[in-house]
């Protein structure tokens, strides 16, 4: 029987793409550039494809979608989707696949790790130590802020939110949530409206999807609210917090310091971000160990071969 084609958009682990290799026809050559193509090259690839295997970087938009024609699944090697227009699949009737839960205690473990970074200074003090310009010991050398017993509030309480609370409960957190709706929380974290959430807390850290609701869901108004000794943490997309308005945010200083793993526009982020000492800056890599990277690619690989075999798919978003 021949096989289906599978366009993937990006590199793979071998061993992954080889399982990749047995089963379809497969259209990949990306693999040893590995950048994301550009419009006209995913519409070529596209309209041949019955499967697609793409990643967070690629704009699956109803252009690209209008050229595949013979498209039956879309599986995503990330959890969020919203670079993929999901009405114009729907409409096609065309499913689509993303990678929850694999990638939740890796993604917290980050999320703690970047906000640790911000409130203790760790990149700023190491640039300062590989500049040779370490001269000696001082009481208040890079004096950063506590976590322990400091209050946490966590905007969007899902899985990764929860796995964050959990993590903060052994620093001796408050841990404070918002959810659009009051819901109870395993953690004992406490229920507050989102204005409470950021006048109340130390820490503010943003994991909510991006859609419409949450475009500029922390804008000029809701960094206000903020403590000028808070800091803002965002491991969720660029577009959730509004660059510009965090950017003034920071030169008024009305918020400490922030940590940033994503950015509207990214990779081609407002360099003006840059100037500042305490922001941290990561390149969208919350998911980003080894294993979990490798479960992920498995299990879009696993949602595309059970579609291929007739069976129920693993993750599906539709
Ligand atoms: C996700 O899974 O949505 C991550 O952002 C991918 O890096």
């Amino acid at each position: 029987m021949a096989k289906s084609t599978l366009v993937v958009t990006r590199r793979l682990y071998n061993d992954v793409y080889a399982q990749l290799a047995a089963a379809f026809d497969v259209i990949a050559d990306n693999q040893a550039a590995d950048q994301p193509w550009d419009a006209d090259t995913m519409c070529r690839h596209i309209a041949q494809a019955d499967y697609l295997l793409c990643s967070v970087a690629d704009k699956i938009d109803a252009s690209v979608i209008a050229a595949a024609t013979r498209l039956k699944l879309i599986a995503t090697g990330a959890v969020g989707v919203n670079n993929i227009d999901a009405a114009s699949c729907r409409a096609r009737g065309i499913r689509l696949t993303n990678t929850p839960d694999v990638l939740t205690e890796t993604t917290a473990d980050f999320g703690f790790a970047l906000m640790m970074a911000t409130a203790r200074r760790i990149p700023e003090s190491e640039r300062y130590a590989r500049a040779g310009q370490w001269n000696g010991w001082a009481f208040d050398q890079f004096a950063g802020r506590d976590l322990h017993h400091a209050t946490l509030g966590i905007i969007g309480m899902g899985r990764i939110g929860s796995a964050i609370a959990r993590r903060a409960q052994g620093f001796s957190m408050n841990v404070l949530y918002h959810n659009r709706t009051e819901s109870r929380d395993a953690t004992g974290a406490q229920w507050v409206s989102r204005e409470q959430l950021l006048k109340a807390s130390d820490f503010v850290m943003v994991v909510v999807p991006y859609n419409q609701e949450t475009h500029h869901l922390i804008d000029a108004s809701a960094l206000a609210l903020m403590k000028p000794s808070a800091v803002l943490i965002n491991i969720a997309r660029g577009g959730v917090v509004d660059d510009q308005a965090l950017i003034a945010a920071l030169r008024q200083k009305t918020i400490a310091a922030a940590g940033l793993d994503v950015f509207e526009n990214e990779p081609r982020f407002d360099p003006t971000f840059l100037a500042f000492e305490n922001v941290v800056i990561t390149p969208h890599i919350a998911s980003s160990s080894s294993a979990t990277r490798r479960a992920m690619m498995q299990l879009a690989v696993d949602n595309l071969m059970a579609h291929v075999q007739g069976l129920p798919l693993k993750t599906p978003v539709f």
